[in-house]
Formats: C-alpha cells, sequence, structure tokens
C-alpha cells in the first residue's frame, strides 16, 4: 500500500481546521499543526485544542502565516498543505501559495474555501469581497501550476443545523422559527466531522487532482421548510413561522452594522439563493466517490436537540 501523505494544517485550531486535523490523524496521515505560539501561550481554550493535537501524536510547528520564511521551512516537511484560515486571514492566503511555490515540494494544496461553489456564488455585498479573495486564491493557485482540490463542503452543521439558522441561537427553537424568504430553496449542510473525513480522504485520491470536490450527500439536500417540518416532527410540536421576504432581507442587509451585515449576507446566500453547485454536474462529489463513509443525515443530526 502506498504510504500516506504527511499533512500540514494551516489553522488547525480554527473552528473546521481542529475537525481536519483529527480527522487526518484517524486516517492515518503523518500529521503537522502550524500554530502560533502566542496562542499556545495565551488562549486557555486553545491550549485544549493544542494539548488533544499532542495527545494524538500531531507534529506542532511554530509558525505565523505572515513569516515567510518559517512557512518555506513548514511546508518542507510535508506533502499536502491544508489551509483552514478564517475570515480575518482571507486576505493573506496568497502568502500560503508563494511559500508554497518557493519550497517547491507540494503534491497536493487545499485552500480554505470550505462554503459553496465560489466562481457560481453571487453572494450580495457585504460579502461579495470575501468570496471575490478565495476566487483570486484559486485562479492563483492555477497559475503556478500548484496541485490542488478545492473543496466545496457546502454549509457546517454547526453553523447552520444546530440553530436551525436562527441568529444567535445554539440550539434549534421550540416556539417561533424565523425563515428566511419562503423557505422552499435547497441547502446543502453536513456535520463538520463529515467535511473532515471527506476533505481528508481526497488528498491521496487521483481523482481529486486539479478538480473541485463538491459534498452532497443526497439525504442533507433539503429545502429550509423540510428541515423545520423534520424538528417539528421530533419534538411534536408546529411552531409559529415568520417569513421574511427577500426583499425585505436585503434592506436589513443594507441596515444592519458590521458583522451582522455579513451573516446576514451569508444567511441569504445559504438559504434563499440556495447552492448555485446543486444542478451543476461538473467535479467530483464525495459520497459518489467515498460511498463507504457513512454521513450523519440532518435528521439524524437533529436528534441529539430533542
Ligand atoms: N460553510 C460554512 O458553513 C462555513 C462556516 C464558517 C467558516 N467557513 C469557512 O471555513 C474556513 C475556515 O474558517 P473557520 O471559521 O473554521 O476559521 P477560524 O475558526 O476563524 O480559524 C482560523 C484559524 O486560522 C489561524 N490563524 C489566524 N491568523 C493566523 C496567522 N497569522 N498565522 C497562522 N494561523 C493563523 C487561527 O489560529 P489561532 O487559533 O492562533 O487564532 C485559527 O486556527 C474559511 O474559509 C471560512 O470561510 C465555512
Amino acid at each position: 500500500m502506498a504510504e500516506k501523505s504527511k499533512i500540514l494544517v494551516i489553522g488547525g485550531t480554527g473552528h473546521i481546521g481542529k475537525f481536519i486535523v483529527e480527522a487526518s490523524v484517524k486516517l492515518g496521515h503523518p500529521t503537522f499543526a502550524l500554530v502560533r505560539e502566542s496562542t499556545v501561550s495565551n488562549n486557555p481554550e486553545k491550549s485544549k485544542i493544542i494539548n488533544s493535537f499532542n495527545g494524538h501524536g500531531v507534529t506542532l510547528l511554530y509558525g505565523d502565516v505572515h513569516d515567510h520564511k518559517g512557512l518555506v521551512k513548514a511546508i518542507k516537511q510535508v506533502d499536502v498543505v491544508i489551509s483552514t484560515v478564517g475570515a480575518e486571514l482571507m486576505a493573506e492566503q496568497h502568502k500560503i501559495v508563494s511559500a508554497i511555490k518557493e519550497a517547491g515540494n507540494v503534491k497536493r494544496f487545499l485552500p480554505s474555501e470550505f462554503g459553496g461553489d465560489v466562481d457560481l456564488s453571487q453572494v450580495v455585498e457585504p460579502a461579495t469581497d470575501y468570496i471575490e479573495l478565495k476566487r483570486k486564491i484559486r485562479r492563483a493557485v492555477e497559475a503556478e501550476g500548484i496541485p490542488y482540490t478545492f473543496i466545496v463542503s457546502n454549509g457546517f452543521a454547526q453553523y447552520f443545523l444546530a440553530s436551525l439558522g436562527q441568529l444567535n441561537a445554539k440550539v434549534p427553537p421550540r416556539d417561533k422559527v424565523v425563515i428566511l424568504g419562503d423557505g422552499n430553496t435547497r441547502v446543502i449542510l453536513l456535520a463538520e466531522e463529515d467535511i473532515a473525513t471527506y476533505t481528508i480522504k481526497a488528498v491521496d485520491d487521483q481523482r481529486t487532482l486539479n478538480k473541485i470536490l463538491y459534498m452532497r450527500p443526497p439525504a442533507n439536500v433539503l429545502s429550509f421548510n423540510d428541515m423545520v417540518a423534520l424538528w417539528e416532527k421530533k419534538i411534536g410540536k408546529t411552531l409559529d413561522k415568520i417569513n421574511i421576504p427577500e426583499d425585505q432581507l436585503l434592506k436589513n442587509i443594507q441596515e444592519a452594522p458590521s458583522p451582522l451585515n455579513f451573516i446576514l449576507a451569508i444567511n441569504h446566500n445559504a438559504f434563499v439563493q440556495g447552492n448555485f453547485d446543486i444542478e451543476v454536474p461538473s467535479g467530483v462529489e464525495a459520497c459518489q466517490l467515498y460511498p463507504e463513509v457513512k454521513y450523519t443525515t440532518v435528521d439524524k443530526y437533529l436528534d441529539q436537540f430533542v
């Protein structure tokens, strides 16, 4: 059997990053995490994550995306680089591309995407710049001839499903539910663990080389109304429904302060515009490539909140 690639995760202490590191270890890859020294010493929450990395045999490499030399040194030790940096670093991902180019040894790069297909997305302001930054990274990676896989994971369950899309909620509602638009748009949501498993499975797979990997688990392509109905059945109660028509939502986005306007624009994209990739047959699809992965369905995911 071919040896498993060594994987470096940049952003491993972040929301999706920690799942990616965990999946990499679980699937037997020698796993490295680039962490900032300041995070290790100053942040108790993050220290817990880093301790768990230590417990699982992850090699910690101290560094920073802004430190080019250190980044190149870290990258030279591995075969695959996965970036899971967040919003605050999206404008700086080109620094990772430059370091990969200089290191010259990387067999696969997965830039920080983990959302909808940025080449298809028509997200409204103020989220357009953010998506444009991700698009530019795609173009830079292609132009530099760096082998890649672009991950279109669609929505994170902890972000959208755990609250059933309700702002400032951590669990699904039990009395009333706010529905953006008419609620009929189909949305794709996945548990973070499944996104991480599919991502790691893709890194050594020739079928995903220089391709977009779409994650579209058939049981998780549902309209918002379908999800509400599932939840109502579980709790044996009908919720009051408050629909916010799209033109009202667009007005709310324009009037909201930052960062609420950004969050609303992303929610508009997810629940009203929908996943533009559903009807697009291009790229490769995770569930078809890896049928052995028993993903968590939306239905099952909601059980934990009953
Ligand atoms: N589809 C969805 O529903 C959804 C939802 C949310 C996010 N996303 C996407 O997922 C991706 C990751 O987002 P996230 O929310 O998981 O990220 P996050 O939680 O904000 O984590 C960011 C990571 O980047 C690290 N980082 C920040 N500055 C750094 C620097 N200068 N050098 C090295 N590392 C640095 C952070 O390290 P520290 O721990 O040291 O701060 C942290 O590990 C993004 O592309 C985002 O757009 C998708």
